[in-house]
């Protein structure tokens, strides 16, 4: 296993509005092997975005654990454990694909794509003819490889952050639609992407914006429901 959540729950307290208290999620438990994707799915507005943000830590669980399992056999509990662990994991064990990509002035796509791989160790020219070649599969030209995608289009930046995601895994990977604004072309290698990562033994939680791109790459599916 590589991720067990258990009984998970999230509310907001609005502070700015006399502290009213708005849902997040509750009582969501699911596991996730390695090498094994689950997809979140249900109506907008469900929780799923802020699941993936509980499990990354940007937003507190308000109840519920998340036991993260670590290669060397320890587990960390994901919604208590201390900030300096959770800075740690995120630079080797947990990476979020979030929907935007936050862009650096001045930094190419391509060295913005090879910094992960340069980060963990490899190679400057090793880690850029890989990002070149990822940048090539996801169907980027090789004309906008030296300019910022500052100027891309919204479907091209997208995939300049699922190659930054992507390019040096963590053994979990959290997807936030990654395919939301590409057409069907870079959406399918995208999710192509996403396969050869499972055989890799990458553990994936990923919220897929259609069914069928959901059935192509998800081993099992969590739905979540709205509460009447
Ligand atoms: N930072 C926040 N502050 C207050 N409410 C929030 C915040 N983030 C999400 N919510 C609320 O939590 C619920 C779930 O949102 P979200 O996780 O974005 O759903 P989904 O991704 O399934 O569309 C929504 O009602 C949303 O308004
Ligand atoms: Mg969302």
């Amino acid at each position: 296993m590589k991720l067990t959540v258990n009984h998970l729950a999230k509310q907001f307290t609005l502070h700015n509005r006399d502290g009213i208290t708005v849902t997040g999620f509750s009582d969501v438990s699911f596991t996730v092997a390695d090498g094994e994707l689950l997809a979140l799915t249900g109506p907008s507005g469900t929780g799923k975005s802020s699941i993936l943000k509980a499990i990354y830590r940007t937003y507190l669980s308000s109840s519920g654990t998340i036991h993260l399992h670590r290669k060397d056999g320890s587990i960390v509990d994901l919604t208590t454990c201390c900030e300096n662990s959770i800075l740690e994991l995120r630079k080797k064990e947990i990476g979020f694909v979030t929907q935007f990509l936050k862009i650096l002035p001045r930094i190419t796509a391509l060295q913005s794509v090879a910094s992960p791989l340069i980060e963990r160790g490899e190679y400057e020219k090793n880690a850029r003819e890989t990002a070149s070649q990822l940048l090539d599969s996801l169907n980027i030209r090789e004309e906008l490889f030296h300019l910022s995608p500052l100027t891309f289009s919204g479907g091209e930046q997208q995939r300049i952050n699922i190659a930054r995601g992507v390019i040096a895994p963590r053994d979990l990977l959290l997807l936030d639609e990654p395919t939301a604004s590409l057409d069907e072309d870079s959406s399918n290698r995208v999710l192509d992407l996403l396969l050869e990562l499972k055989e890799k033994g990458i553990a994936m939680i990923g919220i897929f914006h259609d069914k069928r791109k959901t059935e192509r790459v998800a081993d099992k599916v969590y739905t979540i429901n709205r509460e009447i």
